[in-house]
């Protein structure tokens, strides 16, 4: 009997710190928990300047890229011009620029193209909505030198008005190919010193050519300042010439607008992958100080010049590989 009832004492005892030990660590996990959702609804609160959008426009900003993003960052809109069945394509640059931190800077990547018009792409153009939300579908027809780069500029402002959003809503947009691979802490870098204003920044065409104000930007990808987004938008000059060769017809506007007065030439930061080609005037060899790669037309390409750039260097060790 004297020795059971301790032990039963013990028992009750032990119980309560049981029971205390959960309920504290219940309670934990709960605070934490809200902290949690309350942490992400900041998190996202602060990620989403942008309300919904028209009909026929999905967006939405993307996420991945930027860690440390502060409100001073530079923000640039990356917009790789592609078409829907493209999706390998896609994949392949969500990759190869998901994977990249840049400092000082926010740069949201997303594809574009018009008017989606197959059913099966519909289907999987909407998965990708939903998995990465990386998409804007512009009201135009898919077909070379029809406008769509004008769409693209001249959407923006609108697509991106919304009471809570940054003004601008981003510094820079680009327009690149998809066959293109930016680099982007080279890209930001050499934005440190230039103009936030009237900025027309690129790859002077043709190869020769050393000079961005008797020429225009390579298709490859240029940059222009958040201003002559507006401008493409509002002017009539643009709408003037519509159709053509769209790289060329751009350099047109802004010359016959007086506008992308402060020109920036990143020849040979950007260029086009090398090649053996003799003709092939505007390639070089792979180098540390590149900002973009043009003509990555192959796996084996793009796959050389990543691991030119040791992109997988920082790859973490595991138990699992
Ligand atoms: C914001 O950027 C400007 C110009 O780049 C710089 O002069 C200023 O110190 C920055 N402010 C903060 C809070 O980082
Ligand atoms: C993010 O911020 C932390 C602390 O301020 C810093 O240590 C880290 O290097 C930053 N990361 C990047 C990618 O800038
Ligand atoms: C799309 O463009 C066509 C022709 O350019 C126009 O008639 C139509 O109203 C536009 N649709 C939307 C939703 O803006
Ligand atoms: C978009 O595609 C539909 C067919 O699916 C077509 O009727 C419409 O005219 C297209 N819109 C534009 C602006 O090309
Ligand atoms: C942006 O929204 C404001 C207020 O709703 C409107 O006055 C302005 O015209 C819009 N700008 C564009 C480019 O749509
Ligand atoms: C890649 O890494 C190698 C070996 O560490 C180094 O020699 C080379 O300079 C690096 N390349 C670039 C572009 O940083």
């Amino acid at each position: 009997m004297k020795s059971r009832r301790p032990s039963g004492r013990q028992f009750v005892l032990s119980g309560c710190c049981f029971f205390f030990f959960f309920f504290f660590f219940g309670l934990l996990c709960i605070l934490t928990s809200i902290n949690e959702v309350l942490l992400q609804s900041l998190y996202n609160f602060g990620r989403l300047p942008f309300p919904a959008l028209s009909a026929n426009a999905k967006w939405s900003i993307d996420s991945h890229i930027i860690e440390n993003s502060s409100s001073n960052d530079t923000r640039i809109l990356l917009g790789v011009l592609t078409l829907p069945n493209k999706y390998e394509r896609r994949q392949l640059l969500r990759l190869a620029y998901g994977t990249q931190s840049v400092a000082g800077a926010k740069i949201d990547v997303k594809f574009v193209f018009c008017n989606v018009t197959k059913d099966d792409e519909r289907f999987t153009v909407a998965l990708e909505i939903m998995r990465y939300d990386d998409i804007i579908i512009l009201n135009c027809t898919e077909s070379m030198n029809e406008g769509k780069t004008y769409t693209y500029f001249s959407s923006l402002p609108e697509m991106l008005n919304g009471s809570d959003r940054s003004d601008p809503p981003y510094h820079y947009v680009v327009k690149a190919d998809d066959d293109t691979y930016f680099r982007f802490q080279a890209l930001v870098d050499s934005l440190a010193n230039l103009p936030r204003e009237d900025l027309y920044y690129g790859f002077v065409i043709p190869c020769e050519s050393m000079d961005p104000f008797k020429h225009y930007m390579a298709g490859m990808g240029y940059l222009v300042s958040w201003d002559i987004v507006e401008w493409v938008r509002s002017s009539d000059i643009p709408k003037q010439t519509l159709k053509g060769p769209e790289d060329k017809v751009f350099g047109q506007w802004l010359r016959d607008g007086r506008r992308g007065q402060n020109r920036y030439n990143a020849k040979w930061s950007m260029y086009n992958y090398p090649s053996a080609k003799a003709d092939e005037k505007c390639s070089h060899e792979l180098w540390p100080g590149t900002i973009a790669v043009h003509l990555l037309k192959t796996r084996e390409m793009w796959i050389d010049t990543l691991s030119f750039f040791n992109v997988t260097q920082n790859l973490k060790t595991s138990k699992l590989y």
